[in-house]
């Protein structure tokens, strides 16, 4: 989703959008509905659901925040996707008690795992929101571009410490309650009893790499894009990506 208004903000999403995006059209062509019943569990102010609604699809956004749910009603309506757009107050926990079960062509989870209290019940409720065929699309920390970025930093104790703790945490000030690695998300999909599709290392570079860089240098970004794309797929950079995303299919769909 390269957005000519806010470039940088490419380097965040870029490589999710393109995966979702092309998992989207799968299911499309798939149902052979050109609308899509999706879900965003967590989806905050619409960073996903926005730009999924502008493909047509209608997209619930289930949120405990009344301020994310308040900013996404008000981008839903500037671009104009008000009408496929539904905020609803809630968490992963309590899923349904706000949304109905089994009823999503797509369930996005992005961003959200590290905050839950149970990582595993959240992928759960995700999938039991699924339709029969329907797609998870799952991002989350990673633990080793955590690891790496405090060590760059000069914080090697806390980087060992987020190597040895159960949890990815570098220590009690760490914002971030949980973080995984792509073996301990493809298990979570699979406990829930999807496999695993796709698998991709986000921001393997762009958190590293200082802004000036970027910013000042013509080209710069395009490359830095096209390098991000690239690594990406290659299994050896998930190890070092600041987030991780995985497509979960159902067993014995085609693959990606
Ligand atoms: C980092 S933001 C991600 C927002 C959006 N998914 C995105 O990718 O831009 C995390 C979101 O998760 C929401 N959140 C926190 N705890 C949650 C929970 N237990 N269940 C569902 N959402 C939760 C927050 O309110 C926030 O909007």
């Amino acid at each position: 989703m390269p957005d000519p208004m806010r470039p940088r903000a490419s380097l965040r999403t870029a490589v999710v959008w393109d995966v979702l995006q092309d998992a989207l059209d799968r299911r499309v062509k798939a149902t052979g509905r050109e609308s899509l019943d999706v879900l965003d569990t967590g989806g905050g102010s619409g960073n996903f659901a926005v730009p999924v609604a502008r493909l047509g699809h209608r997209v619930t956004v289930v949120d405990p925040s009344p301020n994310a749910l308040f900013a996404l009603e008000r981008r839903a309506a500037e671009a104009e996707v008000a009408d496929r757009v539904r905020g609803v107050q809630g968490d992963t926990h309590g899923l349904f008690d706000v949304v109905g079960r089994g009823g999503y062509d797509a369930v996005l989870c992005h961003g959200v795992l590290e905050y839950v209290d149970d990582p595993a019940e959240g992928v759960r409720n995700a999938v039991a929101a699924l339709r029969p065929e329907g797609v998870l699309s799952l991002l989350a920390a990673g633990l080793g571009g955590a690891v790496l970025a405090r060590a760059l930093a000069g914080h090697f104790t806390e980087a060992r410490q987020a190597l040895g703790d159960p949890d990815g945490r570098w220590g009690d000030g760490d914002p971030v309650p949980h973080r995984f690695t792509a073996e301990q998300l493809a298990g979570l999909v699979e406990g829930a009893g999807l496999r695993v599709g796709a698998v991709h290392g986000v921001r393997v570079f762009a958190d590293l790499v200082p802004g000036v860089l970027v910013d000042t240098e013509p080209g710069a970004l395009e490359a830095l894009l096209k390098l991000e794309e690239t690594a990406a797929a290659l299994p050896a950079f998930h190890a070092v990506a600041t987030q991780l995303h995985v497509l979960g299919e159902a067993q014995g769909a085609a693959g990606a």
